[in-house]
């Protein structure tokens, strides 16, 4: 019976979003090393919130962040399904502050808006899920799943801790699938499920040249200039037409089926809007793909982040020291993030003039994911979906990447279903981010059903 786990989440709504609102108040950055209490500080409020709607739960120190630990409590002999729920308690840095309308950590509730870092990403996507299970926890009506919530605190930066977490407790963890609201969907009225992420990899260049900053004018035009070399060399990697220079690189890239492409472009788009709502003149991208496919289906470079010389308010006539680029690669099907490296090093080697010195550093990497949307549980999610949000779901694929979901598939051996709450305009990554009430309210009611449809469909 449904019907008391959906009345409970409906009279506990605003109790949900306060309680959110407490746990995006914790600046829990996991990219700048001073925040670390923050980090542990966040994942004890979680851990306690756990506990207090009838989790069992522990914290799991890593090398990193820790790894908190949440079931349901299991019956002796229990033959109910297991699944995973994954999520990440870490946020991206919120600068630059200037640009944000209140400040980041202090949550603000704007009309069915909820602001704040990591409000969508992933406080909230997640969130929803642990008040559905509280629902049933707390209604009395019987799960018909056994639950694993686990939630990390590094996917921001990689999840290098959560792999060797992931081989040590196997066992416990084995499932039969895996349930990850990290992802976006079209539009509040177009629920959708998620059947592909893109890979990634990434480096950072960063070119040596005179041993500390120089006069430009007393020794400029004899000493190479780092900031220009690294331009020089950044232009090389793509070209006009949004194609990545880097031989080698497009190799391993499957083709698109056309009853791919025909899915794909059944999604909406409406051209101008999504430029404005961008912000850009004019759109840009790898020539006879369509704009969906290139953000989703297709690979790319980026250049992430530049710094060289002086950066301060007016002018410092210098040749700067050195110069660094931080750059990430987006992957498809069927490339593989090693490979790939292998390619842009000795590519980075051979256009680097020998006026400068050369340090590449690669950085985090996953794989591309792929799973067939016909499966036994991709159909109830489907299911669910639209239950939940009253309309049809539609199937998509998703540009960004969730490298865990690889090595989830390779060693719990489960396939992840991608059931995403954040809307296209959630500012993931950038100021004033935010997670629509709407979308929390229902993914609650989309796990409610989710955990009758799957026992369901096993
Ligand atoms: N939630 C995102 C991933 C995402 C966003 C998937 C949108 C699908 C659609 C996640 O938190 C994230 O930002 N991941 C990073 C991964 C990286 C740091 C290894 C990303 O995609 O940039
Ligand atoms: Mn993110």
């Amino acid at each position: 019976m449904i019907e008391p786990v959906l009345d409970y989440l409906k009279d506990n709504q605003a109790r949900f979003v306060s309680e959110l609102c407490d746990y995006v108040r914790f600046p829990s950055v996991s990219a700048q090393p001073a925040h670390k209490p923050d980090l542990e500080a966040c994942a004890q409020w979680l851990k306690n919130h756990c506990d207090g709607i009838g989790l069992e739960t522990r914290l799991c120190p890593t090398a990193g962040n820790p790894i908190l630990i949440a079931k349901t409590p299991r019956t002796a002999g229990s033959k109910r399904p297991h699944f995973l729920v994954y999520g990440h308690y870490d946020v991206q840095p919120p600068e630059p502050f200037e640009l944000w309308t209140t400040p980041p950590f202090e949550p603000r509730i704007e009309g069915r808006s909820l602001f704040g870092r990591g409000a969508t990403d992933n406080k909230g996507q997640h969130m929803a899920h642990v008040n559905a299970v509280e629902a049933y926890l707390k209604s009395g009506a019987e799960l018909p799943c056994d639950l694993t919530f686990l939630v990390e605190g590094e996917e921001e930066v990689g999840s290098k801790n959560l792999a060797v977490f992931l081989k040590a407790n196997q066992a416990e963890l084995m499932c039969d699938g895996i349930i990850i609201s990290d992802n976006g969907i079209p539009a509040k009225k177009l629920p959708a499920l998620t059947y592909a992420l893109r890979g990634i990899i990434a480096f950072e260049v960063i070119l040596h040249g005179p041993s500390r900053d120089l006069h430009s004018g007393i020794y400029g035009g004899a000493v190479d200039n780092p900031a220009m070399a690294l331009s020089q060399m950044l232009a090389k990697l793509r070209d006009r037409n949004g194609r990545v220079t880097v031989p080698g690189f497009y190799d391993s890239v499957a083709k698109l089926s056309s009853y791919e492409r025909k899915q794909l472009a059944r999604l909406p788009y409406n051209e101008t809007a999504f430029r404005k709502f961008m912000g850009v003149p004019r759109l840009f991208g790898e020539k006879g793909f369509t704009s969906v496919e290139q953000r989703t289906a297709r690979p790319t470079c980026e250049i992430n982040g530049l710094t060289s010389g002086y950066q301060g308010e007016g002018s410092k006539t210098i040749v700067p020291s050195w110069a660094r680029a931080k750059l990430t690669f987006r992957l498809v099907p069927n490339q593989k993030p090693d490979q790939v490296k292998r390619l842009v090093v000795a590519y980075l080697r051979k256009i680097c003039p020998p006026t400068v010195r050369l340090e590449v550093v690669a950085g985090h990497g996953g794989e591309p994911y792929i799973v067939s949307p016909e499966s036994q549980q991709a159909q109830a999610a489907l299911r669910a979906l639209k239950l939940a949000f009253g309309h049809e779901p539609v199937l998509m694929r998703e540009g960004g990447s969730i490298p865990i979901v690889n090595d989830f598939k390779k060693m719990l051996k489960a396939d992840t279903l991608l059931l995403g709450l954040a809307l296209p305009d959630d500012n993931a990554h950038s100021p004033n981010e935010k997670f629509d009430l709407d979308c929390f309210e229902n993914g609650m009611r989309m796990s409610a059903y989710l955990w009758q449809e799957l026992a369901a469909a096993k």
